[in-house]
């Protein structure tokens, strides 16, 4: 488990992966409310060369980046109610192409992703401090 003792720290993991990408990767993110997820995709989108600044999909279920080396679509499971909500908004489409899809609370419908999803796992450590597991 790798530890993260700041904000900075989680936002540079996310980059560093974020620079290894090469389009087609789904990573879900687990972990309880407040363990850094938006963060690391935060600085996922760094490290994929994109611009805007990121906030968290959890009302709008989606939010997609284009303009960096690769699209990034990112997901969060957390208000969504079923498998077929999730399918409505046409998680598949988005999971097929060449884009990198980041999805938070990916365990919620774990059904839903591909063997090939990599899963990111992150815990509440002390105060300041989140272990992530890759
Ligand atoms: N080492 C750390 N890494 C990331 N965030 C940290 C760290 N230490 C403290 N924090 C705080 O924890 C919170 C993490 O928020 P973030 O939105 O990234 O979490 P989340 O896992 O996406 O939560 P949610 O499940 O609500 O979507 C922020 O308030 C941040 O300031
Ligand atoms: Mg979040």
């Amino acid at each position: 488990m790798t530890i993260s003792s700041s904000v900075d720290q989680t936002l540079s993991l996310g980059e560093s992966v974020g620079q290894t990408l090469r389009g087609g990767e789904i990573l879900a993110l687990a972990g309880d409310l407040g363990t850094g997820k938006t963060h690391f995709v935060k600085g996922l989108a760094r490290g994929l060369g994109i611009k805007d600044s990121v906030s968290s999909p959890t009302f709008t279920l989606i939010h997609e980046y284009r303009g960096g080396r690769l699209p990034l679509n990112h997901f969060d499971f957390y208000r969504l109610n079923s498998e077929t909500e999730a399918l409505a908004i046409g998680l598949d489409e988005y999971l097929d192409g060449d884009a990198v899809t980041a999805i938070e609370w990916g365990d919620k419908f774990q059904n839903l992703l591909p063997a090939s999803t990599r899963w990111i796992r992150f815990h509440h450590l002390e105060e300041g401090k989140r272990g992530i597991e890759f």
